[in-house]
C-alpha cells in the first residue's frame, strides 16, 4: 500500500490507472478505523481494480471544536488495518492539501430538506461540511465507487442526494452496519467509553430491534415513546429516537404508505455520542 499525502502525487499515480482502463474504488474516512471501515475496504477490494482510502479528520464538519480535538487518531494501527484488507493507495493529506488558500471548495447546494431532523438541527453545518469535503475529495480522487455505511443513514442519504444534484459520475454503494458480538454498533469513538457503561451499550441495538418488531402493532408514536422510556437509564441519555423515511428522511405517520422505513437514534453514553439505526421495512436502493 502507497501513503500519499498530496493531491499531486496521488492524482499522479491515479492517472495512470485510469489511462490503463482500471476501475477505482474510494473509501473516505477521519481515521480510528475499525472493522466496519475495513467492511467498506473489503467490499471496494472485491468491486474494483483498484482500492482508496483517505484518512483526514475534517474540520469544517465539526461543530464543536472539543469533539474534533478528542477524535481519536491511530494511524500506526489504521495504516496495518489497511494493507491486511487490500487497500492500495491511503490518500492522509494536511488540511492545506483538502482546503488550499484561493479554492472554493463550499458547495452551493441545499440539503435542509434532508438535514431538519436527526442529527441536522443538533449539529449545525455539519452535513454541508461533509458535502463539502466528499465533494472535494471526489474531485481530486474521481472515483467509479464510491463507499460509505449505513451506520450513518442521514450522511449517506445527503451524500446519495449530492451525487444526483451535482451530476457526478461516481456511484455510490452503501455498506450495512457492522457491530461488535454483542450488538454495539461499532464506531471510532467507542474507545472512549466509559468501561462501567459499555456493558449496558447494547440496549440501543436491543431497542431498535423491538422497535422493528413493533411496526405492524403499535403507531409511530407509540414505539418512539416507547424507545425513549427504554434508553432512560443510569449513564444514558437518548437525545432522538425517530422513525422516518428512507429517502426523504421526513416523519412517517402510516408505514403502508412507505416503501424504505428506518429507525434512527443518538444517545449519550457519559459523554460519548452513539448513533445507531435500523432498517424496519423495505431495503436501501441507490438510484
Ligand atoms: P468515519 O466516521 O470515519 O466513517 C467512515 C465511513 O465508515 C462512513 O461511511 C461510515 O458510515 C462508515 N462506518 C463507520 N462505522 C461503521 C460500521 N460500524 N459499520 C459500517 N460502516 C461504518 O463518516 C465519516 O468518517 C466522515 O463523515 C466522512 C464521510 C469521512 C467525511 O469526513
Amino acid at each position: 500500500m502507497r501513503i500519499l499525502k498530496r493531491v499531486l502525487s496521488l492524482q499522479r499515480h491515479l492517472n495512470t490507472i485510469r489511462e490503463e482502463g482500471l476501475t477505482i474504488g474510494f473509501t473516505p474516512t477521519m481515521g480510528a478505523l475499525h472493522d466496519g471501515h475495513m467492511s467498506l475496504i473489503r467490499q471496494s477490494a472485491k468491486q474494483n481494480d483498484v482500492t482508496v482510502a483517505s484518512i483526514f479528520v475534517n474540520p469544517t464538519q465539526f461543530n464543536q471544536k472539543d469533539d474534533l480535538d478528542k477524535y481519536p487518531r491511530n494511524i500506526e494501527g489504521d495504516v496495518a488495518l489497511l494493507k491486511k484488507n487490500g487497500c492500495n493507495y491511503l490518500f492522509a493529506p494536511l488540511p492545506s492539501q483538502v482546503y488550499p488558500k484561493g479554492l472554493i471548495t463550499k458547495v452551493d447546494l441545499d440539503i435542509s430538506s434532508l438535514t431538519s431532523l436527526m442529527e441536522g438541527p443538533n449539529r449545525p453545518g455539519h452535513f454541508e461540511g461533509v458535502v463539502q469535503v466528499v465533494n472535494r475529495l471526489l474531485d481530486i480522487i474521481g472515483p467509479d465507487n464510491l463507499y460509505m455505511g449505513q451506520k450513518d443513514f442521514q450522511q449517506f442519504t445527503v451524500i446519495d442526494y449530492m451525487l444526483n444534484e451535482l451530476k457526478r459520475d461516481t456511484r455510490l454503494r452503501v455498506v450495512p452496519i457492522v457491530r461488535e458480538a454483542d450488538g454495539l454498533a461499532m464506531s471510532s469513538r467507542n474507545v472512549r467509553l466509559d468501561p462501567v457503561l459499555r456493558p449496558i451499550t447494547p440496549i440501543i441495538h436491543q431497542t431498535l430491534m423491538m422497535a422493528a418488531s413493533q411496526l405492524s402493532e403499535f403507531s409511530i408514536e407509540d414505539i418512539e415513546s416507547k424507545a425513549i422510556e427504554k434508553l432512560t437509564i443510569p449513564g444514558f441519555k437518548p437525545e432522538y429516537f425517530t422513525i422516518v423515511d428512507g429517502h426523504s428522511l421526513l416523519p412517517v405517520k402510516r408505514p403502508q404508505d412507505h416503501d424504505l422505513i428506518v429507525a434512527c437514534t443518538a444517545v449519550w453514553a457519559g459523554d460519548v455520542r452513539l448513533i445507531d439505526n435500523k432498517i424496519l421495512k423495505g431495503e436501501i436502493t441507490i438510484r
